[in-house]
């Protein structure tokens, strides 16, 4: 694409940021080094689409939730590093973009059951969280808000519990990890935490239970096994005449009960 087409282009308005608004501008992004113009109104994944990439990884939701998006960029003129998800951040002129397939954060191997959620345990498969200098880097680089520092902070005091609630929004994107001077794996750790809270503190789920117990049981082998059969257009017509779950489910239940 020409440097020329900096002039607006002409195309249908609509919620899509795909399909450009009227009057849309192109502006110039370097993406891995190469320039291209792109228009201005794109989110950076949208952007290295349009430029012709095709993304194999580091994309996933394109919604903000998944958090497989993590990038880091300048804008030239300017020294600083910012990072921030490729799904949700709209390009600016002169941004140079690079994507990260993933960090190879450290990651701590154990098994659930044989632990329990005493502070030390969170102590002893991650013993960098002693080393946080308290800068925050953390928090203001977390594109979910999250007070990043404050879970390390609850699981330093092995406040497991506190750390599981104030990590609940966490993605796993791994940018407060990319930005830690301390080099601690936040995400992993906050995702111990939950797991601990969720396994040792919080009260048993029976009604899971039960379900996972007829699941193994064989209950729905034979209604997975007829899905398995059917053709793509019977899926589709399943899925489209299925009774949807309203927003407030409160107290609802499905009219058809065969497999409650
Ligand atoms: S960035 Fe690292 S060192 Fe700084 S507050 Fe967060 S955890 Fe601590
Ligand atoms: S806590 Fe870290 S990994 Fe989790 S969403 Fe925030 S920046 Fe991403
Ligand atoms: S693609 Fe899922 S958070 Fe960006």
């Amino acid at each position: 694409m020409s440097e020329e087409t900096t002039k607006r282009v002409k195309v249908i308005a609509s919620g899509d940021r795909t399909i450009l608004p009227e009057g849309t501008k192109m502006i110039p992004v370097f993406i891995m080094g190469k320039k291209y113009m792109l228009p201005e109104t794109l989110t950076i994944q949208k952007a290295i689409e349009y430029a012709g990439y095709q993304f194999i990884r580091a994309c996933g939701c394109r919604g903000g939730i998944c958090g497989a998006c993590p990038t880091v960029w300048r804008v030239k003129g300017n020294y600083q590093l910012q990072f921030g998800l490729a799904c949700q951040t709209v390009i600016e002129a002169d941004m140079v973009l690079a994507q990260l397939p993933f960090f190879p954060a450290n990651r701590a191997r154990f098994d659930l059951d044989e632990l329990s959620a005493a502070g030390e345990v969170v102590m002893s498969l991650y013993p960098e969280v002693m080393k946080c200098v308290g800068c925050n880097t953390c928090t203001r680089a977390c594109p979910m808000e999250i007070d990043v520092m404050g879970y390390i902070n609850a699981a330093m005091r092995g406040d497991v519990a506190k750390a599981a609630k104030i990590s609940f929004d966490c993605i796993q994107c791994g940018l407060c990890s990319a930005r830690c001077p301390a080099q601690i794996a936040h995400y992993h750790v906050a995702q111990l935490c939950r797991r601990l809270f969720g396994r040792y503190v919080l009260p048993r789920a029976e009604h899971t239970a039960n379900r996972v117990e007829e699941i193994l049981a064989g209950r729905y082998d034979g209604f997975l096994e007829n899905l398995a059969q059917m053709s793509e257009d019977e899926l589709r017509k399943l899925y489209v005449a299925r009774e949807p779950e309203p927003q407030d489910s409160a107290g609802w239940e499905p009219q058809d009960k065969t497999y409650l």
